[in-house]
Order: C-alpha cells, then sequence, then structure tokens
C-alpha cells in the first residue's frame, strides 16, 4: 500500500504536525506501507481562480505543484491529510489545496482510496477540524478510515524524542 500525505504547516518537517504524522506514519510502515510526504510551504499550491477549467477541461491550468500532487493522490492507495489548527479551521495552504480539488470532487476522483486526518494546536478545537478534513475526503469518493489530534501544550515535552 502507498499513502500520501499532505502537511499544510508552513513549519514543514520541524513543525508539531510533521511530528504527530510521523507517529502515524510508523504505524502504516509497521504494517508495510510505503509513504511519501509532501510539505505545502512556499506557495506550492496556490489559491483557487475559481476559474471552472477543473470542471471543463479536467485539469488546472495554475502553473504550480498541484497537478503533480493530484497524480500522485491518484496513483496512491491513502491519503493523510495534516493541518495546524489555524483559527478553528485547517491551515491557508491546505484550505487552497482543498479548494483546488473542486474539479476532483465533482468527479468524486479519489473513489475506492483511503483517508485520513491529523490536526495539532496549541489549546484545543481540534475534532471539528478532523471532522471538517474527513467529510472532505469523503466528498472525494475516499473512504476515511480515522484521525489523530493532539493539543500539544497540553503534552510532555519529550513525548515524541523519547
Ligand atoms: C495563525 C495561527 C493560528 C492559530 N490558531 C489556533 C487556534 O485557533 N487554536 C489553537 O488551539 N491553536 C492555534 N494555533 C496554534 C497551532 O495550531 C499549534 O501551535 C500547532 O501545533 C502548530 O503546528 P505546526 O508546528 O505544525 O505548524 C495557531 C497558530 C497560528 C500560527
Amino acid at each position: 500500500m502507498k499513502i500520501i500525505s499532505i502537511v499544510g504547516s508552513p513549519h514543514g518537517k520541524k513543525g508539531n504536525t510533521a511530528l504527530l504524522l510521523d507517529e502515524v506514519l510508523k504505524g502504516a510502515q509497521h504494517m508495510g506501507a510505503k509513504n511519501e510526504t509532501i510539505f505545502l510551504k512556499g506557495g506550492s499550491v496556490l489559491p483557487c481562480l475559481g476559474c471552472d477549467k477543473c470542471h471543463i477541461k479536467g485539469f488546472c491550468p495554475q502553473k504550480d505543484e498541484f497537478e503533480t500532487i493530484k497524480l500522485k493522490i491518484l496513483e496512491a492507495d491513502g491519503l493523510i491529510l495534516a493541518s495546524p489548527n489555524y483559527i478553528f479551521s485547517v491551515s491557508a495552504q491546505l484550505k487552497a489545496f482543498m479548494d483546488r480539488c473542486c474539479g476532483i470532487i465533482h468527479c468524486m476522483a479519489f473513489e475506492g482510496k483511503y483517508g485520513a486526518s491529523i490536526v495539532t494546536s496549541g489549546g484545543g478545537d481540534e475534532k471539528p477540524i478532523v471532522d471538517y478534513m474527513n467529510h472532505f475526503l469523503i466528498t472525494t469518493g475516499m473512504h476515511p478510515v480515522g484521525s489523530v489530534w493532539a493539543t500539544m501544550g497540553d503534552l510532555p515535552e519529550n513525548l515524541f524524542t523519547e
């Protein structure tokens, strides 16, 4: 099984969200899954222009990494979405990716794949956000298998480094 993970934190590999994702991926690797993680930083996936070309032509005309990421997901068996809680929602980076999936949602092009959602926060409120992310996954045709979240302010500092 091949899993693509998308991290919507500007902190990238060094962020809390990537730390929690690492723990999830350790479990997946233990079960034999191969994985690739994509960090949405520096405008790699730009906001949707609302031009409707994805519905008309089947692809987005914007010159960024979205179409490459889309192909990777189409070739994979599962997708993990990971985001920090930014004002009770996903980060703008991840929301841009989700908006760009408008054409995918229209055709449910990720049908039959597995999905999962991960959120970290400073002070809580993660559950509505993972529910929202899993709802998004369902609209793309995926089957969400679960979600993981952590209030990082509540954790012992060395939880991930022991
Ligand atoms: C712009 C911004 C908005 C945030 N909003 C919230 C929030 O509404 N609730 C909360 O508990 N934490 C909030 N946080 C804290 C982050 O969710 C938290 O530190 C998270 O673990 C960061 O993950 P990262 O290191 O992967 O980016 C916010 C942080 C930033 C920078």
